[in-house]
């Protein structure tokens, strides 16, 4: 079933998302919809925060990738409970990123390249490793939203002033998008 997404504005975005415990009511049927929704919106990765829900679990897809990167086919996977426990900041990379509660907005953000996360599986299994490249990125990214942030809290000062309209716009529902969405009243 695809799910309404959340955009900029809704509170929902500004919580900090809780770990869940494996008795969360209907868990599977709640992946199945995240992955459906993302996929629909042509999304590469979605927090539980954009569909409403203040939980630490998001899904990354990095099969769109798979023409640049054969090694990301049908890479499609949720995490539980996600959590970065160290960065290398040897190496910060800028890329152009987006998001699905933000639709139309695409700036630079700075990040490092190499993460140490601990997450569980969908079968509650634990997992401790290194992760980088594009699913550094897109890990970043989904983690912001369990913080309660957003990809455009991270700009710098002058970029922060660009998006400024662009913002004002998604509040007050100035925008378009292929997907269904739940805005602010
Ligand atoms: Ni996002």
């Amino acid at each position: 079933m695809i799910l309404p997404i959340y955009t900029y504005g809704q509170p929902v975005l500004r919580k900090v998302a809780e770990d869940i415990t494996p008795d969360y009511p209907e868990l599977a049927t709640l992946i199945e919809n995240m992955f459906e929704t993302m996929d629909h919106a042509d999304g590469v990765g979605l927090a539980a925060p954009q569909i409403g829900l203040p939980i630490n679990l998001i899904v990354i897809t990095l099969d769109p990738l798979k023409d640049e990167k054969p090694e990301y086919a049908g890479f499609n996977r949720a995490y539980i409970n996600l959590h970065i426990v160290e960065v290398d900041d040897s190496h910060i990379e800028s890329y152009e990123e987006g998001c699905l509660s933000l639709p139309g907005i695409h700036e630079p953000v700075k990040r490092p390249t190499r993460i140490h996360v601990t997450y569980l599986d969908p079968d509650f299994q634990p997992h401790d490793e290194w992760v980088d490249g594009f699913l550094a990125r897109v890990m970043q990214h989904e983690y912001d939203h369990l913080e309660g942030k957003v990809f455009t809290d991270r700009l710098t000062p002058l970029r922060k002033q660009m998006v400024r309209s662009k913002l004002s716009s998604l509040l007050k529902g100035n925008f378009r998008c292929g997907y269904k969405v739940k805005m602010k009243k």
